[in-house]
């Protein structure tokens, strides 16, 4: 059935949860929204296991990403609660903190090399001794060779956020494929027209697309390049009863493959059998230079499964519920497209990789600065033109090399 024409001021393309961040935080703005998607938060959004990591996540050579997360991860509480009481649905932050953690003498030496640094960017990690690890997080498994808290990590639940914010945006989200955009005499953006031949008018237009959506869109806006590519994980989630109550973060490497296991609160497991005390526990992820195909490999489960039993043993005895393959939407450089593109009224909000999540909050509000025209968040004005869209623009891409 055609959907309704529209007329709003901000038409974002994307509902996973960036796009319906930066929609509510648009709306709560004043501004009329529409977000087009035809499956909202069936990406990326539904695989991730929502570390707000921005510390554990800090890697070399990537220093800007480091301030962006940063930044946003500073904004995760007050969004969640803002959220919370806009909508009546609870979205619980675990604030227990990251243990990384090391298998093997090589591992160790790795996270050394990482824990140095965060000395050298100033971010907050310490050592600590494996017996240490194992007085906080009485579930780590016996056969560790180091061990380092991470006190600030955070983690969310993402595909409950995601429900909050679709309910917050109500009937704004519709369930169309964005097929064409539509620009004025001048070069505007000034429409988006969906699969089913509606036209929705918009004063801006916020490109929210994940990995493989944007291309068609951008048919014909030469201005305007999102290299954006996808990286495939699976993500396992897993019901563990009230023998398992996990409460930290644990990340590492176990023989140079990384591996993290997240729990949830008490509650919040799923499928046959689960019940009071039960609790969600997501591990990820495996990390692939290939398109989303749906189809998560045995081999990829067997050995996420593997690692991190190594970290945490009793995972052996919690039910399979899950397997979920997507694709993160990565650029060249890993920061994301954030603000104004070459195109008026054009702004983008993609290719935010491992980190879509953690860096939803911080996108929404630089989006919205953008649309309404006030000044961009101040904590966040350098770190934001790292991630400017107009990087890529074809006229000043370096080229081949030669
Ligand atoms: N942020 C973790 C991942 O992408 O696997």
């Amino acid at each position: 059935m055609p959907t309704p024409s529209s007329t709003s001021d901000v038409v974002v393309v994307g509902g996973g949860i960036v796009g319906l961040a930066v929609a509510w935080r648009a709306a709560t703005a004043g501004l009329s929204v529409t977000v087009l998607d035809p499956a909202p938060g069936d990406g990326a959004t539904h695989a991730a296991a929502g570390m707000l990591a921005a510390v554990s996540e800090a890697d070399f050579g990537e220093r800007e990403l480091a301030r962006l997360n940063l930044a946003s991860a500073a904004r995760w509480p007050a969004f969640a609660a803002d959220l919370a009481v806009a909508t009546g649905h609870d979205v619980p932050l675990l604030r227990a903190g990251s243990l990384a953690v090391a298998y093997d003498a090589d591992d160790l030496a790795l996270l050394r090399r990482v824990l140095a640094l965060h000395r050298e960017w100033g971010l907050a990690s310490a050592e600590v001794p494996v017996a240490d690890a194992r007085r906080r997080e009485p579930y780590l498994g016996p056969r560790l060779a180091g061990a380092a808290v991470v006190e600030g990590d955070l983690a969310v639940n993402p595909r409950a956020t995601h429900a909050a914010l679709a309910h917050a945006l109500g009937d704004a989200v519709v369930r169309r494929t964005a097929v064409r955009l539509e620009r004025d005499a001048a070069g505007r953006a000034v429409a988006v027209h969906d699969d089913a031949g509606s036209r929705h008018a918009a004063g801006a237009v916020v490109l929210a697309t994940g990995a493989g959506t944007t291309s068609a869109l951008l048919d014909g806006v030469p201005e305007v390049r999102v290299p954006v590519r996808p990286v495939k994980g699976v993500t396992l989630r897993l019901d563990a009863g009230p023998e398992l109550p996990l409460e930290h973060v644990v990340r590492g490497t176990v023989q140079g493959r990384p591996v993290y296991v997240v729990p949830r609160g008490a509650g919040t497991g799923a499928g046959p059998g689960s019940g009071p005390g039960h609790r969600e526990i997501v591990v990820g992820a495996t990390s692939e230079e290939r398109p989303d195909d749906r189809r998560a490999e045995a081999g990829g489960v067997f050995a996420l499964l593997r690692d991190a039993r190594a970290l945490v043993p009793g995972i052996d005895e919690a039910a399979l519920v899950d397997v979920t393959p997507r694709a993160r939407p990565a650029t060249p450089d890993n920061l994301p497209l954030v603000g104004a593109t070459a195109v008026p009224g054009l702004l983008a909000a993609v290719g935010h990789g491992r980190n879509g999540v953690l860096l939803a909050p911080l996108t929404a509000d630089a989006v919205v600065a953008a649309l309404t025209g006030a000044p961009p968040p101040d904590d966040t004005h350098d770190a934001l033109a790292a991630a400017d869209p107009r990087r890529f623009a074809p006229a000043t891409t370096e080229g081949a090399l030669p």
